[in-house]
Order: C-alpha cells, then sequence, then structure tokens
C-alpha cells in the first residue's frame, strides 16, 4: 500500500476550518489520545448535595451540574440591582461552560436608557473580539435595519440572549440556555424598555416561550412579563437570516414599521 503523504500546515489548517475549528483554546495542544491510554482517575467519594447559593459557581469553582448552575444563576441574577452589578456577577460566573472557551463576556452595547432593547442569540467571532453585540456582519445590517426607523446605538440597547461566544458558532445546548436565562431575564428587567424585540427563532422562542417558529411569530405582538411589568414584544427575523434570505427583507420592513408605530404611539 502507498503511504499518504504527510499534509502540510495549509491542508490540516483547512481541514480544521472546515471542520468546524476556528479558534484555538489553548496555547499549547492537549494529546487527547494519551489521555485514554492514562489509568483511569478514582472515583471520587460521593458528596451531599451542597445548599445552592449564588457564591457556589463564582469564581475559582470547578463547573457544576446543570441544575445547580441554573438554580445558581437564578438566585445571582436576582439580586443584581443594576446592570453594572449584574455585568460583574456574570464576569465572575463560573457555571456556563461556555465562559472558558469564549475570550470574553459579550454584555451589550448602545442605550441602557432606551426605550427599545434588542435580543439576539449568541456572540459570534466578532463580537467575541471586540467584546460587544452585532458588530460583525449581521451586526452591520442591523444598524442599518434600525436606522431606516430613525434609530441607532445612542436610542436603541442591544443585547444577547446568550453572552458567551459558543466555540466554533454552534447553536448553544439547551442547558446553556437555561443556564444563560436568569441573566437575559434580569437584564431586561434592569433596562425596563417599553419595547423588546427578539431576533430570529432562538431569542423569540427562549424569552416569550413559544415553540411557534419565526414564520409564525414575526411581526406579531407578544407581551412579556418582567414580574413588575408587562412589555409589548416583538419577534423578527435576525439579520443573519436575512443576510442568507433576502427576500424576507420586506417582512422584516414591515416590522420595523410596526415598532416605530409602537414608539411613536
Ligand atoms: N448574532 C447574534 O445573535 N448576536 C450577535 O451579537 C452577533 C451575531
Amino acid at each position: 500500500m502507498i503511504p499518504e503523504p504527510t499534509p502540510t500546515v495549509r491542508e490540516l489548517l483547512a481541514f480544521y476550518l472546515e471542520a468546524g475549528v476556528d479558534c484555538a483554546l489553548a496555547e499549547e495542544p492537549v494529546d487527547r489520545l494519551a489521555e485514554l491510554d492514562a489509568p483511569a482517575p478514582r472515583a471520587a467519594p460521593v458528596e451531599a448535595p451542597r445548599p445552592v447559593a449564588a457564591p457556589a459557581v463564582l469564581r475559582g469553582e470547578a463547573a457544576p451540574a446543570p441544575d445547580v448552575a441554573i438554580a445558581s444563576a437564578r438566585e445571582a441574577a436576582r439580586t443584581a440591582p443594576t446592570l453594572e452589578a449584574l455585568r460583574e456577577l456574570m464576569q465572575n460566573f463560573e457555571g456556563c461552560a461556555l465562559k472558558h472557551t469564549a475570550t470574553r463576556l459579550v454584555f451589550a452595547d448602545g442605550n441602557p436608557q432606551a426605550r427599545i432593547m434588542f435580543v439576539g442569540e449568541a456572540p459570534g467571532r466578532d463580537e467575541d473580539i471586540e467584546g460587544l453585540p452585532f458588530v460583525g456582519r449581521s451586526g452591520k445590517l442591523l444598524d442599518l435595519m434600525i436606522g431606516a426607523i430613525g434609530l441607532n446605538r445612542t436610542t436603541a440597547y442591544i443585547t444577547n440572549v446568550i453572552p458567551w461566544r459558543p466555540p466554533g458558532n454552534r447553536t448553544p445546548t439547551p442547558q446553556e440556555t437555561q443556564i444563560c436565562l436568569p441573566f437575559i431575564q434580569r437584564h431586561i428587567e434592569l433596562v425596563n424598555p417599553d419595547v423588546l424585540v427578539t431576533l430570529g427563532n432562538p431569542s423569540t422562542q427562549t424569552l416569550l416561550s413559544t415553540r411557534e417558529g419565526i414564520m409564525r411569530t414575526r411581526g406579531r405582538w407578544f407581551e412579556y412579563e418582567t414580574g413588575q411589568r408587562t412589555i409589548r414584544a416583538l419577534p423578527t427575523f435576525h439579520p443573519a437570516y436575512l443576510l442568507r434570505s433576502p427576500s424576507y427583507k420586506r417582512l422584516a420592513w414591515q416590522d420595523l414599521r410596526s415598532i416605530a408605530k409602537v414608539l411613536a404611539g
């Protein structure tokens, strides 16, 4: 048999990119195959469950089980009195594995006093680098969309359901979404906008507790309950989807006009 030629570095990198590997997680490579040969670690003694409290998954602790992380996020988010406190708390939260592969927390951009808040799914590569939501290609389109109704980042507030970039832009798992949910819920409560716009299916389904798809939900006004107040909420297409399917921009324009009408009314 003729041996395969050793791939060049360029070929290897092309292979990794096609496989979705587009960022390095550490300075040194880890040989996972060697780990298979290593003796299995001895089972740790079973510990009694710890009571759940916010500091249980703060800095310096191992990643907790998802239900503990969700309870801890809930408890922590509930106590954040201001947006700054919420940002700091999320910065120190260790309960979501995405934090460890992302470069940094992507908290929000825009004016926290704005009457309108846009919520996307999760940061991508550009957002992970800059630490701001919607700064890549879809962000440029979002700026054009909101500009068409006279808004910009000084009159609107922009964030995501998930504040850390999923590696390779993969879809966040349901567990990751549930862990991050209390933070975005508290975020909305603190900004307290008059209008909440959910961008795309994941944000809409997560925040408006619906299983209907974006084709059915877009352009329909929902009520978002913060516990203190009811906020009018409108799902529309995610700008990344509009970049792939520009024919839906016509419907997105209808949604934007509907938003402008409510803000004016
Ligand atoms: N897509 C999102 O959902 N959010 C961003 O911040 C960027 C791209």
